[in-house]
């Protein structure tokens, strides 16, 4: 199991879960991380809302990441679970470094928070997908920075890496059969590989063509960095892209506004799954 702390522009892991703990007695029995324009679970009983500032002593800069952990009971009744909603993340994108970066999973591990749930706003390369599909991941490639993993920088992302498959994943994918019989209008979701990239700026169609190769239905610039930090760990991560744009040649690319907007449509249908499987927890 892994507790170890960075001192991270002052704020280690263990002062952040200080922070949390003196403002939630319960540890949540589930945190979801939510990507670029991805809305869900706003209606928390009795939230509590922290500036990532206030918890983790960093703040997000991109559009669509509000930068706040919202903490709350999905249901009235106080024996419902809790969720702690984080509504942003720090990209690699941004400037920071991988310490920054997994800093929110190693604080939700060292917590005690039980199962995470990951998204991402991804753009889809498989051509059956279509915009405001979900996907989710039941593998990664990475091509983020290798590099940094072999200098011993941190060690939380030396440990081996667990196939994304497990038994959350299998619990979304059976959550997600179920609406979608129980109600058409759910959209069968989809499952598969997630590539992650540096970014920030979009794939070249020659980048898109061999990703495409490689097998990866999805592209995007997060989410590893959290697979690997919990890989290992008794905290179990799942996660789902929501397919904002799907790669075609000769057609222009929407940009960040129409991500945003393609985000927003997918998220009604995250927000019944979110409360269906963590219901069912
Ligand atoms: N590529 C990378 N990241 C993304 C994309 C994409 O096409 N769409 C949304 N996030």
């Amino acid at each position: 199991m892994k507790t170890e702390s960075w001192n991270i522009e002052g704020k280690s892991a263990a002062s952040a879960v200080g922070v949390l703990k003196a403002v939630c007695k319960r540890i949540p029995d589930a945190a979801v991380v939510l990507g670029s324009g991805v809305n869900v679970l706003m209606d928390l009983h009795d939230p509590v809302a922290l500036p990532f500032e206030e918890v983790f002593g960093i703040a997000p800069t991109i559009a669509g990441h509000a930068g706040s952990m919202v903490i709350g009971r999905l249901k009235e009744d106080k024996d419902s679970p809790l969720v702690a909603v984080l509504r942003g993340r720090f990209h690699l994108y941004e400037g920071h470094d991988w310490p920054v970066v997994t800093l929110p999973a190693r604080v939700l591990i060292e917590w005690g928070v039980p199962k995470l749930f990951l998204t991402n706003a991804a753009g889809g390369l498989n051509k059956t997908f279509h915009v405001g599909d979900l996907m989710v991941l039941t593998g990664y490639r990475d091509f983020l920075n290798p590099k940094l993993k072999e200098t011993g920088l941190v060690p939380a992302l030396m440990s081996e890496t667990e196939n994304c498959a497990n038994d959350l994943t299998a619990s979304l994918l059976e959550i997600g059969k179920k609406l979608t019989a129980a109600d058409k209008s759910f959209v069968p979701m989809q499952q598969g590989t997630y590539a992650a990239c540096l970014g920030p700026s979009y794939e070249t169609m020659a980048e898109i063509e061999m990703l495409r190769r490689l097998q990866a239905d999805a592209v995007g610039m997060s989410t590893v960095p959290e697979l690997l930090t919990t890989a290992g760990t008794h905290t179990q991560s799942a996660a789902i892209s929501v397919v904002t744009n799907v790669w075609k040649e000769d057609e222009p690319m929407g940009g960040h506004e129409e991500v945003l907007e393609a985000s927003k449509q997918a998220s009604l249908r995250l927000d019944k799954l979110f409360h269906a499987i963590l219901t069912a927890l």
